[in-house]
């Protein structure tokens, strides 16, 4: 083995000592938009009160919020209800609704859909924690099943089989991208008569028979946060073709109770519980000008991972992820992060030993979410309200549900022993980046006989799950 071929975790050379560059694609739009709203002192313009045409504009459509001739709203400032009506128009739906994060706008998607406390919602067993959080917000009971092992979102059968008197919901995530099998888990609900929310945070412009991910189910979330293909810092909005839905997610985020006379009903107040989940004005105004270049966003990702497939070709023990693109189905992801399925057998090496090397070449890398949902302690100790176990034991909840290692053993196995997370693809990552990766990719596993003979205390500096996460590490330059 010459020099070069050394892996740096031995000695070597790294592929790579520039740092990854990933960050939100800003033009003056922002610039433009942002400054107006400072100009105009315009931070929020929010107003709470009840008011005698808050029910009609409680029903408008995103688009017609807009018109609405006032500084001052319910429904918030010029930039929220522009930004709603801009983004209602891009997904095809009637009703946008600007949240704070998909986090809060995933329980007041919940929350607005009806359900209550002891209902039972299924979701995926793999996911960022807030979408098994959200669920709690109101109560509700969690209820994880196993993922595809090929798209590693929802398993509609494992669904089927979940699915009890208690069951109210499905909360299908659009994972990396990737879509939920929709026909399937539709057709679910409808003979279940169950709601579909879901969490499209991954998955802003994916395409599931021409309709976007999100706007599927009864209601969909997405968010904005950092690391998403739309940017505004925090943020996020609940997409729905349902009025009801719409006029209720805007109470809920709004402390809607102050919209209510004394002739409020059960129903009105039902889960309208006093949040402010409002997206501000400058936020807002990011989200407009970061919306308008979505498309350019999603064909920055799909390139650059149709690059790094290519880079990862016909390696031992490595394979990138299906790729719904490349099928015949009816589904077309946008890549957010690109996955790859690892086999430490036919490697010869465990993940942990190959992962560490790679960030050594200084390409950070992920194995995706720590745990399974279920495995957090929340759900292994079901304590979230006080120190009692509500709402598992509370007097709404009539069922049983367990939590479990092994209960899902598809998506154990995929955050165990096979995910390899490439945060890379992003803007502003280019195509000589992604190179640079295949290059240390292919390197790692040519030397990895050497990697099999090295001592365990060779790898401790770079281990660690979540080393890829954007933002969190740059590689560390090698003092030898
Ligand atoms: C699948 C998924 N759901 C929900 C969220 C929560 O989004 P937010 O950070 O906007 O609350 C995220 C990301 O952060 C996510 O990746």
């Amino acid at each position: 083995m010459n020099f070069e071929e050394l892996p740096a975790i031995l000695g070597g050379t790294p592929v790579r000592t520039r740092p990854f560059v990933v960050e939100p694609m800003i033009d003056e739009n922002e610039e433009r938009l942002v400054l107006a709203a400072i100009r105009e002192k315009n931070f929020s313009r929010y107003i709470g009160s009840h008011s005698p045409d808050l029910e009609a504009s409680l029903r408008l459509r995103s688009v017609e919020a807009v018109a609405i001739d006032a500084d001052w709203h319910f429904l918030g400032g010029p930039n929220v209800r522009a930004f709603g009506a801009e983004f209602a128009a891009y997904f095809d739906v009637p009703f946008a609704v600007p949240v704070s994060s998909a986090t809060i706008g995933l329980s007041i998607a919940l929350g607005a859909a009806g359900i209550a406390p002891g209902d039972e919602v299924i979701l995926p067993a793999i996911s960022f924690s807030a979408t098994a959080s959200a669920i709690l917000l109101f109560n509700a009971i969690p209820v994880f099943v196993d993922v595809d092992p090929f798209n590693f979102c929802l398993d509609p059968a494992a669904v089927e089989v979940a699915i009890t008197p208690a069951t109210k919901a499905i909360l299908p995530v659009h994972l990396l991208g990737n879509l939920a099998d929709m026909d399937a888990l539709l057709d679910i609900a409808k003979r279940y008569g169950l709601m579909v929310i879901e969490d499209a945070a991954q998955a802003p412009g994916a395409l599931w028979r021409n309709a976007k991910a999100g706007t599927l189910g009864h209601a969909g979330v997405f968010s904005f946060q950092q690391s998403k293909n739309i940017m505004t810092g925090e943020g996020g909005m609940i997409v729905t073709r349902d009025v009801e839905i719409a006029r209720r997610a805007r109470l809920i985020l709004n402390h809607g109770e102050v919209a209510f006379d004394d002739s409020a009903s059960a129903q009105d107040l039902a889960n309208i519980i006093g949040l402010n989940a409002r997206l501000p004005e400058l936020s807002a105004a990011l989200g407009r000008a970061q919306l308008a270049k979505l498309d350019k966003v999603n064909d920055w990702r799909t390139r650059n991972a149709d690059i790094l497939r290519d880079e990862l070709a016909n390696l031992p023990g490595l394979a990138p992820a299906p790729s719904q693109r490349a099928e015949d189905g009816p589904a077309r992801d946008v890549p957010h992060v690109f996955a790859a399925l690892f086999d430490a057998i036919t490697m010869g090496i465990s993940r942990d030993r190959f992962v560490a090397a790679l960030r050594a070449e200084g390409v950070p890398v992920g194995t995706g979410y720590p745990r399974t949902l279920y495995e957090n302690p929340t759900f292994m100790k079901q304590i979230a309200y006080g120190s009692g176990g509500c709402p598992w034991t509370s007097d709404f909840y009539r069922g049983k549900v367990t939590y479990a290692p092994g209960m899902c053993p598809v998506a154990e196995n995929l955050l165990r022993e096979r995910f390899i997370w490439f945060y890379h693809i992003a803007y502003a990552s280019t195509a000589e980046d992604m190179g640079d990766i295949g290059r240390a990719v292919r390197k790692i596993a040519a030397a990895r006989h050497a990697l099999a003979d090295a001592p365990e205390a060779v790898f401790a500096e770079y281990a660690g799950h979540s080393q890829g996460r954007v933002g969190v590490t740059q590689p560390r330059a090698r003092s030898r």
